[in-house]
């Protein structure tokens, strides 16, 4: 619903300014007729052009009222900025313009050959009835480039100002010309339009004019968007401190952004001291695979493997990994998905360290102290290409308690880039794969998206489980209070989430499908055969707002924040290190132009993710994991709701909260990762914090 409304509010100022241009143009030749016959029908004509620009606006208000109704987040553009431009002129329009059109088109007369005389002369040039025509033109063209271009986010009265200010000096300008044209046309002898060369040269010349202010725009605003060389990643230029207070003194940002800071991400390591109770050694190493149905891959893998190794640790693990490069020669890093490890260890290309060049080996050392749970590592140099080609795999960190047993079979669904197109699969089973597990057996099924993308653009990986009840353990390896059984219903999951499914094994078939792909699928039986089940699509969406019991919290929606961010994620065309993409924004902008949110340690901190784009944006932030607050308004009645990567849908609003309790620079992107690949990427910044690695063309390090 919210996806045609939003289509609707953009396409009908577009409709608006098609026909306006036309009735601009036409009122303003209604002087060259030369007969009251033929004068008449042009008059006509332009009322039934303003009749559908009428219908449009109408239209227009209807859709932008039912948006509002969705909240008024949605409908500010269109009420404070857009409608406006169209209004005012479309009010001088039909007060001024539309009853002295009427005079022309329905004048009496007795033979439509009659010349034109000097009342309909005077009548065709008054001012009041052509330039609130074309006035409106232009105020539909400003309020196309509103929603189309501009849209722009609050506070409005910048951009408020300097459109209304344009329509006003257009209008005047157009009502000094009409003056000029009636003096000068009133006197003609005879009236001689302007032959069909002169005009189509006119028009001809405003249209390259308009090109050439908009190319040369393009230009600038493409090469001025060029990454530089070297760039730190805190220079954003939008510092956002979220109603908190500036950073203190002796460690201001200065213009660049950069911060007078005590201390580097580098000395963020953690205690570390001790031996490792758990070690181990990844290799980036390209190696051509076969998915299980023989389609062949150009894989960039670990170990050799897809997904790359299964890293199992225990709560409270020392853990040590090497990473070595063997031959991916942009370079590789290591991020632990979800996993709040200090900044040092969080594996960011050009902000937590250098990329790993062939032949180089880097050592990550952290301790997982209190997230048992499922996450995933992967890549982040390059992300959205190096983990559609593989540098990823799982990561799980079992409880303390003992849980042998339970199976725990880890499934991670990705689409492989094949030479026959996008194959979406488990692991690299894009077919249907079977495995033996004895009745009566606890299952913990964990549900890893590592896609780049949703399926379409509204719609994330979605997943059934048949055979079974069973429930939803752990969304963002969180285990959830009391989760209760769910049958026959669909689970989409963000790219970068994860959900823990959990049952019994029954004596039959278990099934546990893509929606994306049907041909792949794991089918869990007492014997490790038995035939596919047949897949219901239309089972209920699952929805964590209301799953599961509520539990006491550390902080909930009625807590004293200390910073508050609102992020409006947005479509809009703009360009990103020299190219344009048609897509995301956050707050209107595209790194390094999104905002950098600065807090301060200790810190509680909301954030609200208003999505008025086209697409799903799975938000990801590094470090923390947030509490879902409230998603469009409504409190989460369910179980707390944590999240590291949260899925938010065109037309909604979450709020979410997190304690600062992990200093460092932290990355705050949509794990669409060809989005933050686009430049939807921004980051969370501890004041006091900085950076010495750099990203830009000439620093090795590009992590998205
Ligand atoms: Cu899994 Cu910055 O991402
Ligand atoms: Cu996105």
């Amino acid at each position: 619903m919210f996806e045609p409304l939003t289509n609707l509010t953009e396409v009908l100022p577009a409709l608006l300014l098609l026909v306006m241009a036309s009735a601009g143009y036409r009122t303003g030749q209604l002087i060259f007729r030369p007969t009251w016959g033929k004068l008449r029908s042009s008059a006509r004509w332009c009322l039934a052009l303003l009749s559908v620009a009428a219908l449009a606006i109408i239209a227009e208000l209807a859709a932008v009222g039912v948006l509002w109704s969705f909240a008024w987040a949605f409908a500010q553009n269109r009420v404070i900025v857009a409608l406006p431009l169209i209004l005012a002129p479309a009010a001088a329009a039909a007060v001024l313009a539309v009853p002295r059109l009427w005079r022309i088109a329905w004048a009496k007369m007795a033979d439509p050959k009659t010349p034109v005389d000097a009342e309909g002369r005077a009548l065709a040039l008054d001012p009041r009835l052509v330039v609130p025509v074309q006035a409106l033109a232009v105020g539909a063209l400003l309020g196309f480039y509103t929603v189309f271009i501009a849209r722009p986010i609050p506070p409005y009265t910048g951009i408020v100002a300097t459109l209304d200010t344009l329509l006003i000096v257009a209008s005047a300008l157009l009502w000094f010309r009409q003056q000029r044209r009636r003096r000068v046309l009133l006197r003609a002898e005879t009236l001689r339009r302007p032959s069909l060369g002169v005009r189509m040269l006119k028009v001809v010349s405003v249209l390259a004019a308009l090109a050439l202010i908009g190319g040369a725009s393009f230009v600038y605003a493409a090469r001025s968007s060029r990454l530089p060389d070297r760039l730190s990643m805190m220079s954003h230029d939008n510092i956002d401190l979220g109603g908190g207070p500036a950073p203190m003194p002796g460690m201001a940002m200065d213009h660049a952004g950069a911060a007078h800071a005590t201390i580097s991400v580098a000395d963020l390591t953690g205690d570390t001291a001790g031996a490792p109770d758990a070690t181990f050694t990844l290799t980036a190493e390209q190696q051509p695979i076969r998915l299980s149905s023989g389609a062949a891959i150009d894989a960039w893998t670990f170990n050799g493997q897809l997904p790359g190794p299964e890293l199992r640790v225990r709560q409270g693990d020392l853990v040590e990994v090497t990473l070595v490069n063997k031959d991916i020669a942009e370079g590789v890093t290591i991020h632990w998905h979800g996993l709040d490890v200090p900044n040092a260890e969080d594996g960011v290309a050009g902000l937590t360290q250098n990329a790993v060049h062939p032949g180089q080996t880097y050592t990550y050392r952290f301790r997982v102290v209190n997230q048992p749970g499922s996450y995933w590592y992967h890549s982040h140099q390059l992300s959205s290409e190096q983990v559609k080609r593989g540098l990823f795999g799982p990561l799980l960190i079992l409880p303390k308690t003992d849980t042998s047993q339970t199976q725990d079979i880890t499934v991670m669904a990705h689409t492989w880039q094949t030479p026959s197109g996008p194959v979406p699969a488990f692991g690299i089973a894009d077919t249907l794969q079977r495995q033996a597990v004895a009745p009566g057996t606890p299952v913990r099924l964990r549900l890893v998206n590592t896609d780049n993308n949703t399926v379409t653009d509204t719609e994330p990986r979605t997943f059934t489980l048949s055979g079974t009840p069973f429930q939803v353990a752990a969304i963002d390896g969180t285990d959830l209070s009391g989760p209760t059984n769910l049958d026959n219903v669909r689970l989409p999951l963000a790219a970068g989430g994860r959900y823990d499914i959990t049952f019994a094994m029954p004596d039959h078939v278990v099934q546990l499908s893509d929606l994306g792909n049907l041909t792949a699928g794991l089918l869990l039986s007492p014997d490790g055969s038995g035939a596919a089940v047949s897949v219901p699509a239309d089972g209920p969406l699952f929805d964590p707002a209301v799953y599961g019991t509520p539990a006491p919290t550390p902080f909930d929606r009625s807590s004293h924040f200390d910073r508050e961010f609102t992020l409006i994620l947005d479509d809009g065309p703009r360009f990103y290190d020299g190219q344009l993409f048609p897509r995301p924004t956050i707050n209107g902008q595209v790194f390094p132009h999104t905002p950098m949110l600065v807090v301060r340690r200790g810190d509680l901190v909301k954030m609200t993710f208003i999505n008025r784009s086209h697409n799903d944006h799975p938000m990801h932030l590094h470090g923390h994991h947030a509490l879902v607050l409230s998603r469009n308004g409504q409190p989460i009645v369910g179980s707390p709701w944590w999240t590291d990567t949260l899925e938010i849908k065109p037309g909604e609003i979450f709020e979410v909260g997190f304690r600062a309790d992990n200093p460092g620079i932290w990355m705050d992107h949509c794990h669409n990762l060809d989005h933050a690949a686009a430049g939807m990427t921004m980051h969370l910044a501890y004041e006091g914090v900085t950076t010495p690695y750099l990203v830009g063309h000439a620093s090795g390090n590009q992590p998205e």
